[in-house]
């Protein structure tokens, strides 16, 4: 791209400040904006205006019906013998989202590269992997993993998965894919510059992942393999429990073209998104989209009705995942402090100043039409190291670790 098809596509868009310092910077810059710009994704950009009073319409609310702990204890078998069958003929992949930047954390460095380990070294990637060797035992075979980072992350990553001999995994079957991007703007839409010469970008949430996945190298693989299942997990629950084939037998036993772990909320506050019904068709709702009364209310045993709460671990239907993926996602706008670039010096706002934008996978759920939710021991599968201490945290991680018997 040219710089006078860069300034048209940007004066279609009202965006024409990124290109206000353009004769200030050196050919090699001016190649890098321009690149920049002619990938630049403005769908994030619209409906923008008026953020703050928008509201989004939604339907009725109703609990859903999960596959509880005595009702997995029942069919155990059944469920392990069926997800099993389905890892052995391939079909069943897993896909860790590793792209965040882990800001909570103030951590300088991927995330899955934190040392959660006090008198051992164990990086959070390790204790994911360790878990997933524990299935390959069961099994007796390895299976594909995909692993999402960002520009930013990727070299480090990879450097890391090598230097760790891809935790025991053949090498071949761990593939990377890069993220996309979405840039950053000011609450009037105006997308800023991080440099004079560079747009401020960041990864565009973790609902992108499958389009950025079939985009890239790994959809040939996906296809060439004829892998039928992915099973998505974020990075930060180091007891996450990957391609675990009761929970793989159990949503392929029950026709299902997706299935979500869930784990029972600790109590109304906990901030965690919800599965639920909405119209009848199972969707996420964040834990402040609840009202106070709905997010109390309690079954004739004492339990909280709405009380299945997600741990970002599910299994999507390729086929399904296919036939939705042209379907937009809702953007998602976080006001942050982000740094900007304005007459020659670097601004870094005290306030929040700008939105990121972002697409979640918690969306995905309400494409793909039905969604088994299988209840696992939160104590067993759920500690998420989210800040670095506190509530989800480095220190409530190592507790469960150490709960389930990990040497740390
Ligand atoms: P979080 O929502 O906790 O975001 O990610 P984060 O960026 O890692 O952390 P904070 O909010 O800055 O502290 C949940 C999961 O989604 C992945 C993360 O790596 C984690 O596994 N993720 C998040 C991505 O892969 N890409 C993104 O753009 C955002």
């Amino acid at each position: 791209m040219d710089y006078n098809n860069a300034l048209t596509l940007l004066q279609r868009h009202d965006q024409t400040q990124l290109l206000k310092y353009y004769q200030n910077l050196s050919n090699s810059e001016k190649e890098v904006l321009l690149k920049q710009i002619e990938k630049l994704d403005f769908s994030c950009l619209n409906g923008i205006e008026n953020l703050d009073d928008k509201k989004a319409e939604v339907g009725e609310y109703s609990p859903v019906n999960a596959l509880s702990l005595n009702d997995l204890a029942a069919q155990n078998q059944t469920y392990f013998n069926a997800g099993k069958n389905a890892l052995l003929k391939g079909e069943v992949a897993a896909v860790l989202l590793a792209g965040g930047q882990g800001s909570r954390l103030g951590y300088d460095g991927p995330k899955g590269t934190y040392n959660i380990g006090i008198n051992t070294n164990l990086s959070i990637f390790g204790a994911q992997f360790k878990n997933m060797t524990d299935v390959v035992n069961a099994v007796g075979c390895y299976f594909t993993v995909f692993v999402m980072t960002s520009e930013k992350n990727d070299a480090k990553t990879k450097e890391f998965f090598k230097l760790n001999n891809y935790f025991g995994f053949p090498e071949d079957r761990i593939h990377f894919f890069i993220q996309q991007t979405s840039p950053a703007c000011d609450f009037n839409g105006k997308i800023l510059l991080e440099d004079a010469g560079k747009i401020a970008l960041a990864p565009n949430g973790n609902g992108g992942w499958y389009s950025s996945l079939i985009n890239s190298d790994c959809g040939k693989i996906i296809n060439k393999e004829n892998i039928k299942w992915l099973n998505v997990y974020s990075v930060d629950n180091v007891l996450q429990r990957i391609c675990d084939p009761v929970f793989i037998g159990a949503t392929l036993a029950g026709n299902y073209d997706c299935g979500a772990k869930v784990v029972k909320k600790s109590c109304p506050e906990e901030r965690v998104g919800l599965l639920v019904l909405e119209n009848n068709k199972p969707t996420i709702v964040e834990y402040y989209e609840l009202d106070e009364k709905t997010a109390n209310m309690r079954d004739s045993n004492g339990e909280l009705t709405y009380r299945y709460g997600v741990i970002l671990n599910y299994l999507f239907a390729v086929d399904t995942l296919n036939k939705v993926v042209g379907k937009s996602l809702p953007y998602h706008y976080a006001k942050k402090i982000i740094p900007y670039y304005e007459d020659g010096k670097i601004i870094h706002p005290q306030a929040p100043n700008a939105y990121k934008t972002e697409t979640l996978v918690v969306d995905m759920i309400k494409l793909m039409g039905n969604c088994l939710a299988v209840e696992v021991d939160r104590e067993k599968e759920f500690a998420p190291v989210k800040n670095k201490t506190g509530v989800d945290s480095v220190e409530s991680a190592r507790l469960l670790l150490i709960k389930n018997g990990v040497s740390i």
